[in-house]
């Protein structure tokens, strides 16, 4: 039994940061950070939006997708639901409630479980793994919506020129349901990687706001922001994209020739040229689309298959890797075959 992806969708802030806004206000400049990072801008949610008001957009507008595609209404798609699973490291409230327990209910989605995971920049890649196992493990489970959302640009310290030109906001989303098995061959979600390494856990957080550090307000208790070691992170995500690609390739015992396209999660264009370097494949292989939304963390990778979706530019059959890396440390691959 495997699960097969059939929609797409994304919601995008329509308020874009460029460089050159941003050099306004910071002491950077366009040509340090295109050059450093590849970005160019990055969209920014308006005040009062929160991650599940762009966690249902993209989820709706998945479901208009997953409609055209079934014949189903979205609102009987959205009542098919099994599972939302919603990764984010900026959901709405810390703990309570999850935030996918808000776009359950605003999806109409009412026989659907629902819960937030937190592995940062590769939710996705963890969220689709664990939506595929909830799927397999009882016949009578057939769709999930596996979502990344993000509001970074809550926590961006804006002050701080290393960490504030790099995030951005936006949410995707996909629709997967339950592969019947047909005798065509091999399809959808193929296997997937998961890993941690947790001994590197300070090396990106949001230090305060948890049970270590409550957020009390006042004083030296400065807002929620991101703090980052940019060095360390940028060597364990060469590091983990590089091997997470290797691995994948040889549990399949395939080559890299055999694979269409790979979407790494979009933190920093350099990352992927270091990384394409060492495994000596073209970057043309790799997907970005880090010029125009910067790192969206859990939403960067679907994001990146909705725009590729719509574009028609996955077809039947294509071998698809999808590589996740981030806070906690974390990381991660799915392979699919479209
Ligand atoms: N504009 C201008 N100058 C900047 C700058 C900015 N936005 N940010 C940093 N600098 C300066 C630094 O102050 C430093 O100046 P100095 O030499 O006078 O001290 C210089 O640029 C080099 O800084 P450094 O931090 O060594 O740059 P770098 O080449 O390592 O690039 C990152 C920094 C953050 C872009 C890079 O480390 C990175 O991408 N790391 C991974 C981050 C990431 O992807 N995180 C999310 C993972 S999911």
């Amino acid at each position: 039994m495997g699960i097969e992806i059939i929609a797409t969708g994304r919601a995008i802030p329509a308020k874009k940061l460029t460089n050159n806004d941003l050099a306004g206000r910071i002491d950077t400049t366009d040509e340090w950070i295109r050059s450093h990072t590849g970005i160019g801008a990055r969209h920014i949610a308006d005040e009062g939006v929160a991650a599940s008001d762009l966690a249902l957009e993209a989820a709706q507008n998945t479901l208009a997708l997953a409609a055209e595609k079934t014949g189903l209404s979205g609102e009987a798609l959205a009542q098919s639901l099994d599972l939302i699973i919603l990764g984010s490291t900026t959901p709405d409230y810390y703990g309570v409630p999850s935030t996918a327990c808000i776009v359950q209910d605003k999806l109409g989605a009412r026989n659907a479980a629902a819960l937030d995971i937190t592995a940062a920049c590769t939710g996705f890649i963890y969220g689709l793994e664990l939506a595929a196992g909830f799927i397999n493990m009882d016949r009578s489970r057939k769709r999930a919506l596996v979502i990344g959302a993000e509001v970074l640009s809550r926590v961006a310290d804006w002050n701080d020129r290393g960490t504030a030109v790099l995030f951005g906001d936006g949410a995707g989303a996909v629709f997967i349901e339950r592969l019947e098995p047909s005798g065509r061959g091999q399809r959808g979600l193929v296997r997937t990687i998961l890993g941690a390494d947790g001994s590197g856990a300070e090396s990106l957080m949001i230090k305060r706001g948890g049970s270590r550090h409550p957020y009390q307000g006042g004083g030296d208790d400065g807002p929620l922001r991101v703090e980052m070691d940019g060095r360390a992170v940028y060597n364990f995500a060469v590091k983990a994209l590089t091997e997470t690609i290797e691995r994948l390739l040889a549990k399949e015992d395939i080559s890299i020739h055999d694979v269409t396209r790979i979407i790494p999660h979009q933190a920093n264009a350099r990352i992927v040229q270091a990384a394409a370097k060492r495994l000596n494949i073209p970057e043309s292989k790799f997907f970005l689309n880090i010029e125009e939304y910067a790192n969206t963390s859990a939403a960067s990778i679907p994001i990146a298959l909705d725009e590729l979706n719509r574009a028609g530019e996955l077809k039947r059959g294509d071998v698809i890797m999808t590589i996740g890396f981030g806070g906690g440390l974390t990381y991660g691959g799915n392979l699919i075959i479209w």
